[in-house]
């Protein structure tokens, strides 16, 4: 492989992340960035890292992205999710690279109720969101070859930060222990398995894909519905209640209606499994199913 065939995966030991490097590892030479040896919200570690090397295409998957403490942490919040994105988008460009930034659904208010395509405008309600959007911008400004992947609710074989846990896991772990399951069913959304979202980065990067693309797996549901859907699949009988956002009584206001959709993936011949045979392929993957 050549030097123009380097991939750069910026928290690489994430959820996402984790399974960038070893799919991107099918075409490209990877090279991982974990928290430890880059923080994107320093100039001068970014430098260091990537600067002065030649890049095929650098992919920012490393965020703030909690949203309470994003709320409580404004600055920490566009520190990570927005200048991060700067400072590692100029050094894309710098080095002639493609520049991947990883975004969300909480970019979206969740007025349109109905499944939001890259057309439509982000209108964050929360810090986090409007951090993200941010993240976009300058990722657009500062880099001339970027795609900005949109993506939500994500599950994957890592768990979050990497440490195994996610919320399909927290609700199969509550269900074999007894414990009671209570879960909002009023905030709809389209989930993303990982495995999914980096084997479609892999086929976009082929495509030379530019601009923004949602990148969730098709279809929509509540966290009730993937809950119960999770338990099913597993063969688990426990009983889960659908409750209101209201009773968590959360600080942050997230949108009800954050589903999305892709109107651009099928012009390069692509498309996204709906999220139940996704779910299903993780249940796999986690060794859940026989
Ligand atoms: N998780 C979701 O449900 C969800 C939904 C929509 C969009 N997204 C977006 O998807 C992307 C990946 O999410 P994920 O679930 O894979 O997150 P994750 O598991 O937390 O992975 C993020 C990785 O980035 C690293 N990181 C965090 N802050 C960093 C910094 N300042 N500099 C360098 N590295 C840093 C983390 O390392 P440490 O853990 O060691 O800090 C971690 O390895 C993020 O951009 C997120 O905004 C996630």
């Amino acid at each position: 492989m050549g030097a123009s065939s380097r991939v750069a995966v910026i928290g690489a030991s994430g959820q996402l992340g984790s399974d960038l490097v070893r799919v991107l590892a099918q075409r490209y030479e990877v090279v991982g960035f974990t928290h430890a040896g880059l923080e994107v919200s320093d100039p001068t570690s970014v430098e260091a890292a990537l600067g002065g090397q030649p890049w095929f295409a650098i992919v920012n998957t490393a965020a703030f992205h909690k949203v309470e403490l994003c709320e409580a942490e404004p600055e920490r919040s566009f520190q990570v999710n927005a200048l991060g994105a700067l400072h590692t988008a100029k050094a894309a460009q710098k080095s002639g690279a493609r520049y991947v930034y990883i975004s969300t659904d909480y970019v979206f208010d969740g007025a349109k109720g109905a499944p939001y395509l890259e057309s439509d405008p982000p209108s964050p309600l929360n810090v986090y969101g409007a951090s993200k959007v941010a993240g976009e911008h300058l990722s657009r400004l500062a880099s001339e070859r970027w795609l900005v992947l949109r993506i939500a609710s994500v599950f994957g074989r890592a768990g979050a930060s990497g440490k195994g846990g996610n919320f399909i896991e927290t609700i199969l772990q509550k269900a074999r222990a007894g414990q009671p399951l209570r879960v909002v069913n009023d905030q709809l959304m389209s989930p993303s398995y990982t495995l999914d979202v980096a084997r479609l980065l892999l086929d976009l990067l082929e495509k030379d894909a530019q601009g923004v693309v949602h990148a969730t797996n098709a279809g929509v549901c509540s966290w009730f519905e993937l809950a119960q859907e999770a338990l099913q699949r597993c063969g688990l009988e426990a009983a889960i209640e659908p409750i209101p956002s209201s009773s968590l009584a959360s600080p942050v206001r997230r949108p009800a209606f954050s589903a999305l959709e892709s109107e651009r993936l099928s012009r390069w011949g692509l498309q996204m499994r709906p999220w139940q045979e996704a779910l299903e392929a993780y249940l796999r993957e986690k060794g859940h199913l026989a």
